[in-house]
């Protein structure tokens, strides 16, 4: 268990705070989705009432070592202060200038300032000036971000999956460090659902590609008592098994590992669960993500695709056959969508699925919800607010479920 941020003594303290305000921005750098801002209040509002002088640090984007305008976190700092009702001192252009620090250093106790993004610099992600490879580079740097305040929080985990700088370098430099409450929270959603989840346990897994999910796949089959795939996944694994897929997506070069992962299922006895039907249509504007108005769309009878036409989602036998294990599930993880579900005519499985899992939710079930299209997936669904825990983390969250060590957990100090 790692130190979390009851453990540490902050009162009066200076303390930085990793943050992932990765949020997203429109063309007039307006926040289109402040979810991440949102989400760190927890910890900031526990801090201003332990009368701590706050530093808030974080990446945007990826602007790999160099100062893009439109990546600064100024918009942050801005509708940070709005939701708090107080200001958030911001220095624009450097976080480690003598500006930004000489900021740190004023920041009086119940104060908060938000440095600028770190990955301006291109040794936060552990490369030199030159962009070269560079481990001294992001010791000096993370030493430098360390010397801005006095205790360290860990509250960014959409980004604990990076070994960067600022989310596991700068722990050796900090007097004491510790888990903020979001990386709490995640942590044990995740962890609980993994570690000892409730059974039976469903995992249900989405998304274009197999090998995007491998090592999940792999991991989980040692862990759920049932896993459904859908999405184009689906498609490999039907066509390893010598079914008939047109023109869907498939991965030519996976279908030998779809097979051995089809046995490793039968082995551990995973109710390993494909879809049985699909709707399928002969043409796609993915560019608009709409259905050309010449597209034929219809569902097929069993798993079958025919030719010239590919499959888009999960048909109704297969929603009708996946109810059955959802309703009936306790511990429910979901990744990626089951079909293309930005475009409305194929969201249909994606939408039903989302609302069985949040009628399972109601009925006592936990469930888990990672990775930025199936979070969309259950906000489309209406029933995002139905579900026990929606992750901040993408890659972190696909990575956790893995079983990988992630470096901005690794780092931290362990409870005593
Ligand atoms: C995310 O949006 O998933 C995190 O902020 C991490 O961003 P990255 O993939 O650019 O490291």
């Amino acid at each position: 268990m790692k130190k979390t941020l009851a453990d540490i003594d902050v009162k009066g303290k200076k303390v930085l705070v990793r943050v992932d305000y990765n949020v997203p921005l429109d063309a007039n750098l307006k926040i289109t989705n402040d979810k991440r801002i949102m989400a760190t209040l927890p910890t900031i509002e526990y801090l201003l009432k332990k009368n701590a002088a706050i530093i808030l640090m974080s990446h945007l984007g990826r602007p790999k070592g160099k100062v893009v305008p439109e990546m600064s976190l100024k918009p942050v700092a801005v509708r940070l202060g709005e939701v708090l009702g107080k200001p958030v001192k911001f220095v624009g252009g450097d976080c480690i200038s003598a500006e930004s620090k000489k900021a740190a250093k004023d920041l009086k106790p119940g104060q908060i300032l938000l440095l600028e993004n770190l990955r301006f610099h291109s040794e936060e992600e552990g490369k030199n000036a030159a962009g070269e490879k560079d481990k001294s580079s992001m010791d000096a740097f993370a030493k430098d971000l360390a010397s801005m305040g006095e205790v360290f929080v860990q509250d960014a985990f959409g980004t604990v999956h990076r070994s960067h700088a600022s989310t596991a370098g700068i722990v050796k430099y900090t007097k004491d460090a510790a888990a903020g409450f979001l990386v709490e929270k995640e942590l044990k959603f995740l962890g609980e659902a993994l570690e000892k989840p409730v059974r039976p346990f469903l995992a249900i897994l989405g998304g274009a590609k197999v090998s995007d999910k491998i090592n999940v796949i792999e991991n989980l089959l040692g862990k759920v008592d049932s896993i459904i795939i859908g999405g184009a996944m689906a498609y490999t694994f039907l066509k390893a098994q010598g079914v008939s897929t047109g023109t869907s997506l498939v991965e030519d070069d996976k279908l030998d590992l779809a097979l051995d992962l089809l046995k490793k299922a039968k082995e551990r006895k995973v109710n390993f669960l494909l879809p049985v039907d699909h709707v399928i249509t002969n043409k796609v504007d993915f560019a608009s993500k709409s259905v050309p108005s010449d597209a034929v769309v219809e569902t097929t009878i069993d798993e079958a695709i025919r030719d010239g036409f590919m499959g888009v989602d999960i048909g109704i036998k297969s929603i009708e056959k996946f109810a059955e294990v959802v309703k009936s599930a306790k511990t429910i993880v979901w990744n990626g969508p089951l079909g293309i579900f930005e475009i409305d005519e194929f969201s249909k499985g994606t939408v039903e699925i989302a609302k069985m899992v949040a009628d399972a939710t109601d009925e006592g079930a936990i469930s888990v919800v990672g990775g930025g299209d199936s979070v969309s997936a259950v906000k489309k669904a209406g029933v995002d607010k139905r579900i026990s825990h929606i992750s901040t983390g993408g890659g972190a969250s696909l990575e956790f479920l893995e079983g990988k060590d992630l470096p901005g957990i690794a780092a931290l100090p362990d409870k005593k």
